[in-house]
């Protein structure tokens, strides 16, 4: 998509790439073409990542920490999410736009059905939801009730305290075969998109190998279908120690970029071209 500054100084658009859909990420997946997703917050940013071409935008529950200076992302309510989703949409109509459902905020299917309500009338084309198998029942009435869904394992951020710590998941032979039962559960029961975080690489692997809908990942090596970064991680604002899968983009001499849109687009290309991740950025 192009965008040019009018006479009269306001934005236009100028021409427009289709927007992408879950079956555009099935067929990438199908025909083993990776792609790009970053969280974004507000309307200047999902502009910048419309004019970098980027696949997806998560309106991640991240903000708690990144924009709001929380210590964890518990504090976040549904309206925050309604409102960072309302303006990332009228920054982009290319991305496919997911949206997480907060801490607590899908407990009950009630529950759950209020907040995914409220998020895809925000403007969201997917809800993600943190958890496993026990989701199940609630993956299938929102898919029945035209809710997609993406269902996020591995290091659920919203579960911290019981983890005690953002620490990598999946290492055992037990866990292994816990997240593996977890992702069946949920794709039988109709989720659209599984997301893994903090995994080791071949637990990752094998996932993405044996499930027919895109995976995403961060920090779960190179052979997811998408790739998901925290922006401000990607561009090096970070308020404390950047995790091992993350890279900036946008003072990496390599990229010879200087700008955010230009640090955007190096990340698109590098996770096109399979130059992001690699195994320096994740766990083994
Ligand atoms: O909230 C968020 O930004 C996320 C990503 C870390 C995947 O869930």
């Amino acid at each position: 998509m192009g965008l040019d500054i009018d006479e009269n100084k306001t934005m236009t658009y100028l021409t427009q790439t289709a927007p992408i859909t879950l079956s555009t990420l099935t067929q990438y997946k199908q025909k083993g073409e990776k792609f790009s997703c970053l969280t974004c917050y507000d309307a200047s940013f999902a502009h910048a990542m419309q004019l970098a071409d980027i696949d997806t935008i998560l309106i991640g529950d991240s903000l708690g920490m990144v924009v709001q200076g929380q210590s964890s992302t518990l504090p976040v309510g549904v309206h925050d999410m309604v409102y960072h989703t309302q303006n990332v949409v009228r920054g982009n109509s290319h991305a496919l736009i997911l949206c997480d459902l907060p801490f607590m905020s899908y407990a009950t299917l009630s529950d759950a059905i209020a907040s995914a309500k409220a998020v895809m009338q925000a403007g969201a084309n997917v809800v993600k939801i943190e958890g496993g198998s026990e989701l199940a029942p609630m993956v299938s009435v929102l898919a029945n009730n035209g809710v997609p869904t993406c269902v996020h394992l591995g290091l659920t951020p919203q579960s911290v305290n019981v983890f005690g710590g953002y620490k990598v998941q999946g290492k055992t032979d037990a866990q292994a075969d816990k997240l593996m039962k977890d992702c069946t559960a949920v794709v039988n029961a109709g989720a659209s998109l599984l997301l893994l975080e903090c995994v080791p690489a071949s637990l990752a692997k094998a996932v993405t190998e044996r499930f027919a809908v895109p995976v995403i990942g961060i920090g779960a090596g190179v052979d997811c279908d998408g790739q998901v970064l925290v922006m401000h991680d990607m561009i090096g604002v970070y308020t404390r120690k950047p995790a091992k899968f993350v890279k900036d983009f946008l003072t990496d001499d390599s990229n010879q970029t200087k700008d955010i849109v230009g640090a955007f687009k190096a990340y698109h290309r590098a996770v096109k071209q399979r130059a992001f991740p690699t195994e320096k950025h994740s766990f083994l």
